[in-house]
């Protein structure tokens, strides 16, 4: 299998915050579900370009919600594989809310997540190796690399 770079895998979704995808507070901003809702989304497409193939979720970690979003913001995932293992790949999305009037463009949340390819039977298949082009690269690899050694040890 050729080896990709964390950049061809990357995925973009965006989407116009509407009336229906707001909480109930008394100063709605966007309910939550709706964006790991899109986080999931946009993560998983970076994983199925990495692999070429189906995907699964496999983790979220945690999201933090440093800022309300508001019904009328234009919100904006990235997302990138960052670390391949053999069959499982971590990925980082960035969420960002732009206020399209003023031009105003925050970021708003980070997410890890882990996906596993799958076969045609629904079993864990090998994924292409990633080939590291930055240092930013290298770095949100080694990351990666510690959450998943993290992760593997409260498993056991
Ligand atoms: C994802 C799934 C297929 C993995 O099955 P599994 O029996 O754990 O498979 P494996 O043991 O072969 O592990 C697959 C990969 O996940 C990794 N993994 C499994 N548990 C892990 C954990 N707790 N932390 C980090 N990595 C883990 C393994 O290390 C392996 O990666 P690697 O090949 O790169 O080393 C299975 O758990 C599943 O179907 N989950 C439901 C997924 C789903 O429905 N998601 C939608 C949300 S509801």
């Amino acid at each position: 299998m050729e080896a990709r770079t964390p950049r061809q895998s990357e995925a973009i979704v965006g989407d116009l915050m509407m009336p229906h995808q707001a909480n109930g507070l008394r100063q709605p901003s966007v309910f939550g579900g709706v964006i790991m809702g899109m986080v999931d989304r946009c993560a998983a497409l970076a994983a199925m370009r990495h692999s070429g193939g189906q995907v699964t979720t496999l983790s979220i970690d945690k999201i933090l919600f440093k800022e309300p979003i508001r019904v009328g913001d234009l919100v904006e995932i990235r997302s990138r594989v960052v670390f391949v293992g053999t069959t499982s790949m971590a990925v980082v999305a960035h969420v960002y809310a732009e206020n399209v009037s003023t031009a105003t463009k925050r970021h708003t949340n980070e997410c890890w997540l882990t996906f596993v390819h799958l076969d045609e039977n629904g079993k864990p298949t090998p994924v292409p190796p990633l080939a590291l082009e930055t240092a930013e690269d290298r770095l949100l690899h080694d990351l990666a690399l510690q959450r998943r050694e993290q992760s593997l040890t409260e498993k056991r």
